[in-house]
């Protein structure tokens, strides 16, 4: 200890130990990252506020990112269509899935992040129609094979899908599942950027953007997509971007009378 407080009166040598120490520092938080360690933490940190900071579940208020806009659009799908399902990826506190409860039999909700999913299963205990899934939404193949939702005919399956973060991506998957295996569906896709619209916030993943280069290849022909028609500074909330997207002619008709929403062909 005494050779380094005598080696620290040296400018030079104080210069250089800092340095060391800042990219020995740097190093680690760049494992730290790259590992998905500190969004562990985080997120522990935000559901021990969450519980600490006695907040009641004021899912009314926060649901769909507040934006009241997007409620109001999302509001008229769900009582013109009768969904035998809702699919949720990302549940956080429960929020949405609450919102969702209202209107269908059967919600299906999954989060990854244990401290938060033990959140959103106090939160969401009354509510004998929605099942909370602590698994990873990349998963979502398997998970909806165990619930049975699968590709039936007369099925109509509402998919909300909001589980992307920095260090993991199943988005692409997911949409690739989802063409793939349900005859009729809606599917809203949060934090996409909106064509000519960039108040509404948006991800991006490696450095691409979440916009519709990011899915084109995904959702060639015989889909119909939907951006807001309210401009982001009219919207309430967090004001994030999205798109919906469905691949049945009868639900695109819907779409296309509800005025808050245009069509964006693809
Ligand atoms: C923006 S929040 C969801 C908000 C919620 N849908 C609502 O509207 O109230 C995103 C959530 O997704 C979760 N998440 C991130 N990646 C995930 C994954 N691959 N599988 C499941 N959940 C994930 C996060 O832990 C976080 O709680």
């Amino acid at each position: 200890m005494k050779i380094i407080k005598l080696l620290k009166k040296n400018e030079f040598i104080f210069f250089v130990l800092k340095n060391t120490q800042r990219i020995i520092k740097k190093i680690f938080q760049g494992l730290f990252i790259f590992t998905g360690i500190d969004e562990r933490i985080s997120k522990i940190e935000r559901s021990l506020v969450y519980e600490y900071s006695s907040q009641n579940f004021q899912w009314e208020k926060n649901c769909l990112n507040g934006q009241k806009f997007r409620k109001k659009i999302i509001t008229e799908i769900l009582s013109k269509i009768n969904f035998t399902n809702i699919v949720e990826t990302g549940t956080e506190y429960g929020f949405t899935t609450k919102y969702f409860s209202q209107f269908c039999k059967k919600i299906i909700t999954i989060e990854k992040s244990k401290p938060i999913y033990l959140i959103a299963k106090k939160n969401l205990s009354n509510d004998t129609n929605i099942k909370l899934v602590l698994n990873d939404s990349k998963n979502l193949d398997k998970i909806l094979s165990d619930e049975n939702i699968k590709f039936k005919d007369d099925e109509n399956t509402f998919f909300y899908l909001d589980a992307h973060s920095d260090d993991d991506y199943p988005l692409q998957d997911e949409i690739k599942y989802i063409i793939e295996n349900y005859k009729n569906f809606i599917l809203l896709i949060d934090d996409f950027q909106v064509p000519e619209d960039d108040g509404y916030g948006y991800d991006s993943y490696r450095g691409k953007k979440l916009n519709i280069d990011f899915i084109k290849n995904l959702i060639s022909n015989k889909k119909y997509t939907f951006f807001p028609s309210v401009k982001s500074n009219e919207e309430t909330g967090r004001t994030r971007g999205y798109i919906i997207i469905t691949n049945n002619y009868d639900f695109k008709n819907i779409l296309q009378n509800i005025k808050e929403l245009k069509e964006h062909p693809i």
